[in-house]
């Protein structure tokens, strides 16, 4: 289990989404999810994405994974990271979970890195939240001011930036945690070979909505109203400003549109950046054989990462799994909750879902598509 050990109401009025902060023992006595030795072997897999950034005289060289010989890197000034290895193990989720103040569709991925003294990834800015958690070891953190930053070597390819002044300057150990919001710079010395946990958060630009619209549109063949008007400007060269307005008014019917618009959320935001560990089993279940794995003691557990999202207000009464919509009757909103909510399933709350042969159908596909499993 992951307490955490901070008021979280004082956490999202003072600080989310506002300005970066400390918070010293965040959780209490933390132990690591994962040894140094299982993060190397997430590194070896070829379907997980990993890197190896080595620092060398104020320069950071990225090699990608998969990663198997870390021997050309020696004793110190190495990082190791590995990205969403809460989809690849599972003793990780328990973590993640912690973190579930923030909603599942925000939620990006962990990221776990090992790092030799001296190791870090560089000064740079991400554009998501970040909470960064510090497992076993110490590391020296910077964080700057919100600014313009130039890229490093005027690279604008790599996040990398310039050195910065810092705001703040702390020493992470066991337990301690660094929320970054997006846009602030940071970067981190390694003091101490450590391990780190990089709880991310997402948030979708206009830029990522409006290409889920288009492309919702295109699926559909919707969309398809035509601009026409009443009346035409005197000069032949002008978009007029009502016809500037009623083709902008063409969009924002759109953007209205609860049909239109809550299909695009659910889906988009039910997705994963990163591969999920989908295992469909060899032979696909019956629902008399899920009840009996139960009888035998099987728990439904939901592949790692996994998002299953509803949203408010639905009158299709939907959940969005994996960018994937199963509309259920509105009588089951109760065991439609029940699914979204709990990452795994007790046997009786299996059991009392199993009641309703809709949802017994829907388990039944998730179990077969790989997304839920049965763990002993
Ligand atoms: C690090 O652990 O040094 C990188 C994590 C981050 O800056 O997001
Ligand atoms: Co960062």
């Amino acid at each position: 289990m992951y307490q955490l050990n901070f008021n979280v109401g004082e956490f999202l009025q003072h600080y989310w989404q506002k300005k970066p902060v400390v918070i010293k023992q965040a959780f209490k006595d933390f132990s690591d999810p994962i040894t140094a030795e299982e993060l190397a072997g997430l590194a070896c897999e070829e379907e997980i994405a990993s890197r190896v950034i080595v620092t060398e005289d104020n320069q950071w060289q990225i090699i990608s994974g998969p990663i198997e010989d870390y021997s050309p890197y020696g004793e110190q000034n190495w990082q190791l990271l590995v990205q969403a290895v809460n989809h690849w193990f599972p003793d990780s989720i328990p973590l993640v979970e912690a973190f579930r103040f923030i909603p599942d569709w925000r939620f990006d991925d962990l990221m776990v890195s090992y790092a030799t003294p001296g190791g870090g990834v560089g000064p740079h800015i991400d554009n998501y939240d970040v909470f960064l958690l510090q497992g076993s070891g110490s590391r020296h953190w910077k964080v700057g001011d919100i600014g313009e930053y130039r890229a490093r070597n005027g690279d604008s390819h790599t996040a990398l930036i310039d050195d910065f002044e810092p705001m703040l300057e702390v020493v992470l150990e066991q337990g301690d945690m660094l929320y970054i919001p997006p846009g602030y710079p940071h970067c981190a010395k390694t003091l101490t070979t450590a391990l780190s946990y990089s709880i991310g958060f997402r948030a979708p630009s206009q830029q990522e909505l409006f290409s889920s619209l288009a492309d919702h549109l295109i699926d559909q063949n919707s969309g398809l109203t035509r601009f026409t008007s009443t009346s035409e400007p005197e000069t032949p060269s002008l978009i007029s400003d009502e016809h500037q307005s009623d083709l902008k008014a063409m969009l924002c019917q759109l953007l209205e549109s609860q049909d239109t618009m809550q299909p695009i959320l659910g889906q988009l935001l039910s997705q994963n950046r990163f591969e999920l560990d989908v295992c469909p089993p060899e032979q696909s279940y019956t629902i008399a054989e899920l009840r009996e794995a139960l009888e035998q003691g099987a728990r439904l557990c939901r592949c790692g990462g996994l998002k299953i999202i509803e949203l408010e207000n639905d009158p299709l009464n939907r959940l969005f799994i994996d960018g994937q919509t199963f509309q259920l009757p509105p009588h089951l909103s109760q065991q439609r909750r029940v699914l979204s909510e709990n990452i795994n399933l007790s046997r009786q709350q299996t059991n009392l879902l199993l009641e309703e042969p809709e949802i017994a159908t829907l388990i039944i596909e998730l179990i077969n598509t790989g997304y839920l499993y049965l763990s002993e």
